[in-house]
């Protein structure tokens, strides 16, 4: 064993002597840290045309975030997950990846991860390679460059084509993530399924999850339960159970025709809740506990206050406490108001 400094070893006791763990026993190892709310597309499912974002002086600075999530992983959390809004479209992003690497090198951190559009990928993939990134997700619901337009209204596929040649290049594992739509992608999952296949990515479908307002569309109108889905899947595909875990959501079965995985996220159908490892922090260090409730505790304020984190790791502390047993969505005729009022890009996926 290496000599650890006094320092070290403190903060590894106390680390070891003291995880966090929440009221229902659920161990919180996973953080997910939504850099941005912005995002350079406008998807139909997640946001209004003209949604208005957070005034820039209220999100924390990437040093903040860094010092945010770095007391977080001396509290035991062993991967984080950059998401937005669309992480990569921060101004200097690589500046935070390259401060959080440093606890891939140490061991303390097990998995850097980031959830993207794609949009920015030919730009940074090499070098999230680079600093540790092993796979990423991206956010894909169509292979059809008109459907695309439509969904995204402002992304452009090509450029996201491009992202995912690059990562591929960069050796990054993709996964990609599909929302199921209702008369938009349903016919499209079969192709999905045999593209993943042709390009090695694992594939997880999503149910659309009433999360903020989105304007003149109808959520009862998106909304696909993938039980349903996955019928027709087993129809043409064959699927194997498969006990792969990579500590989020997703419940995944391997495609015996592709050797792929495919990913179910069922927060509709199927409560996930028991097994939920994870806390979410968004950009100005709001820390929600739930993605489907609206209990938030804030985090701006003790990381302003005082330079010391014992004060920091006090309040995370006490957050970790209030976390709830789980969401409840619901989508029908009845429930026209969003579950919870803000939106997917404010806490990330
Ligand atoms: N319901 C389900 N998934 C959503 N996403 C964004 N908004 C919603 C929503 N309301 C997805 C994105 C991305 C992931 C982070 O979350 O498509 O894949
Ligand atoms: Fe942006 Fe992702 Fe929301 Fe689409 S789903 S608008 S890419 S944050």
């Amino acid at each position: 064993m290496p000599k650890l400094s006094a320092e070290k070893r403190r903060v590894r006791e106390h680390t070891l002597s003291a995880p966090l763990i929440d009221p229902f026993q659920r161990t919180i190892n996973y953080l997910r840290i939504s850099v941005t709310d912005r995002c350079d597309f406008r998807c139909a499912y997640c946001m209004s045309e003209d949604m208005s974002f957070l005034p820039k002086s209220e999100v924390l600075s990437l040093e903040e975030l860094e010092r945010l999530s770095s007391t977080f992983v001396r509290l035991g959390v062993k991967k984080l997950r950059l998401t937005g809004g669309e992480p990569l479209v921060r101004r200097d992003i690589m500046h935070l990846f390259r401060g959080l690497s440093r606890h891939l090198k140490s061991g303390e951190l097990e998995e850097l991860t980031v959830t993207t559009n794609g949009s920015q990928l030919t730009r940074f993939a090499d070098e999230m390679a680079d600093l540790g990134v092993r796979r990423i997700n991206v956010s894909l619901d169509t292979l059809d460059p008109h459907k695309f337009a439509a969904i995204t209204r402002w992304g452009k596929f090509d450029k996201v084509m491009a992202g995912l040649q690059a990562a591929k290049q960069a050796g990054l594992k993709v996964k990609i993530n599909t929302v199921a739509l209702k008369g938009v992608n349903d016919d499209e999952i079969d192709r999905l399924i045999s593209w993943c296949g042709d390009e090695g990515f694992d594939l997880t479908f999503i149910e659309v999850m009433p999360m903020g307002d989105i304007g003149s569309v109808e959520r009862v109108d998106q909304y696909l339960p993938l039980t349903q889905l996955r019928a027709g899947i087993e129809e043409k595909w064959t699927l194997n159970e498969s006990d792969h875990k990579t500590g989020g959501p997703a419940r995944y079965v391997e495609v015996m025709e592709t050797g792929q995985k495919i990913g179910f996220i069922t927060p509709m159908t199927h409560n996930f809740c028991e097994s939920c490892n994870r806390v979410r922090l968004t950009c100005t260090g709001m820390l929600y506990m739930c993605l489907g409730q609206e209990d938030a505790a804030d985090l701006r304020i003790p990381l302003r206050e005082s330079d010391d984190d014992a004060v920091l790791e006090a309040a995370i502390r006490e957050a970790i406490t209030r976390k709830p047993k789980g969401h409840d969505f619901i989508i029908d005729r009845d429930h026209k108001q969003p579950a919870v009022g803000r939106h997917m890009s404010v806490t990330g996926g």
